[in-house]
């Protein structure tokens, strides 16, 4: 299992190189309120261009469904990239259209051109294989090599990420070939303790992940919304937090075989709990027992790990020697609900040995919280990628570069 690498490729002096990076970073009123994706991808541009390569930039961004949506719109990207760049790069309005097919064709060596949103145009996600790779066809015409460096995307089976790999020369970016390589040590020789924390709002998001972990680990910690329905699960009352009904059944099943194969699953023995979804709510610490009786009353929110578990918490972190984070454990973005995230994520920096932060929102949680990146073993920048490459899926995007 060994991915392609770019030396593959040869002298790409004066040569054109399409690149699928993964620029699907947040926006909030067209302003990138994120850039860790477009950093990312900064290594492997600067390579190309470095090494004399015209470089077409692609990328998909949000989830249009097949037509232009202004807000899905790439050029706050492209301007931004110009700006790391610290280079002129330039921006089509199209994918493969007049303005696309221009542009590519006036490019030079050492020159960035960013496409346009490629879900703007149906073909990027068709279920019709041929559709796909007739839109591959369009986006690699005139392309010396294709390069796979969005590594969040890799696990979809899309003309960008699988059939354009597939038409051209084709090999990893730096960002895949370095995020493969740290996953991969992730389900291989780990160190123990190895311990995976998770978060987010929803069990149903992290089932598989959650089954392949448990023989591998020794402790799952769990917090984030779906700490509710495990404890909904074990008959406490949670007011109005976060549940999944229908996914009870399956926390109990979780936690019987845990405990069956002698792994901790932890939950916490504390909660934040607010009065109403927002920064000026009202709040109260709760033991895990008494969610529904604090002075918010009985339909209070559980918005965050409480203090008690939040030390715990970053102490099995702290003493552990492998560790996989995804997801937050509260809802960071308003300061009274980022405890438990901030918690976590300063332990992990302490961790003597392989300590990763995996997935889109785990990784702006640190970056918003204003953590130093270089404190982390390594950000991955691919949520779903990084689960599914966690479960042991195969991946298309990687399959196809040789993985
Ligand atoms: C992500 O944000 O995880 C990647 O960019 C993939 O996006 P998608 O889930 O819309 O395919």
């Amino acid at each position: 299992m060994t991915l392609r690498t770019l030396d593959s490729l040869g002298d790409l002096a004066g040569k054109t190189v399409v690149v699928r990076c993964d620029f699907n970073v947040p926006l909030a009123d067209g302003v990138i309120t994120d850039d860790g994706r477009i950093r990312a991808s900064l290594p492997t541009l600067q390579r190309l261009l470095a090494a004399g390569a015209a470089v077409v930039a692609i990328s998909h961004l949000g989830r249009p469904e097949g037509t232009p949506e202004a807000r899905f719109s790439l050029a706050p990207v492209a301007k931004r990239l110009g700006e790391l760049l610290d280079a002129p790069v330039a921006f089509a309005s199209d994918t493969v259209g007049p303005d696309a097919t221009a542009r590519r064709a006036s490019l030079a060596p050492g020159q960035v051109l960013v496409l346009e949103n490629l879900r703007f145009d149906p073909r990027e996600t068709s279920k019709a294989e041929d559709d796909r790779r007739e839109f591959a066809a369009l986006l690699t015409a005139g392309a010396d090599a294709f390069v796979s460096d969005g590594f969040g995307v890799v696990h979809r089976k899309q003309a960008s990420v699988f059939e354009a790999a597939q038409l051209v020369p084709s090999a990893a970016g730096l960002l895949v070939s370095a995020e493969t390589a740290v996953l991969h040590r992730l389900t291989t020789d780990t160190a123990r303790p190895y311990t995976v924390v998770l978060g987010g709002s929803k069990v149903s998001d992290k089932l598989g992940v959650i089954e392949h972990l448990l023989p591998r680990v020794d402790r799952l910690l769990i917090g984030g919304g779906m700490l509710f329905t495990f404890l909904k699960a074990q008959g406490y009352a949670i007011g109005g937090s976060l549940c999944e009904v229908d996914q009870l059944d399956t926390a109990r099943r979780y936690l019987a075989d845990a405990e069956s194969r002698g792994v901790e699953i932890v939950l916490p023995t504390d909660v934040i709990v607010a009065s109403k979804f927002g920064a000026d709510a009202e709040t109260a610490i709760a033991p895990i027992d008494e969610i529904e009786t604090t002075v918010i009353g009985p339909n209070g929110l559980g918005l965050d790990i409480g203090p008690e578990t939040a030390k715990r918490f970053a102490e099995l972190v702290a003493s552990s020697k492998t560790v996989f984070w995804n997801g937050p454990m509260g809802v960071f973005e308003l300061a009274p609900f980022a405890g438990g995230t901030r918690a976590v994520a300063e332990a992990l920096t302490k961790v003597d040995g392989l300590g990763v932060v995996g997935g889109g929102d785990s990784a702006a949680a640190v970056r918003a919280l204003g953590f130093d990146e270089r404190a982390f073993g390594h950000i991955s920048t691919g949520g779903g990628a990084s689960l599914e490459f966690l479960e042991g899926k195969a991946l298309p995007g990687l399959e196809v570069l040789g993985w």
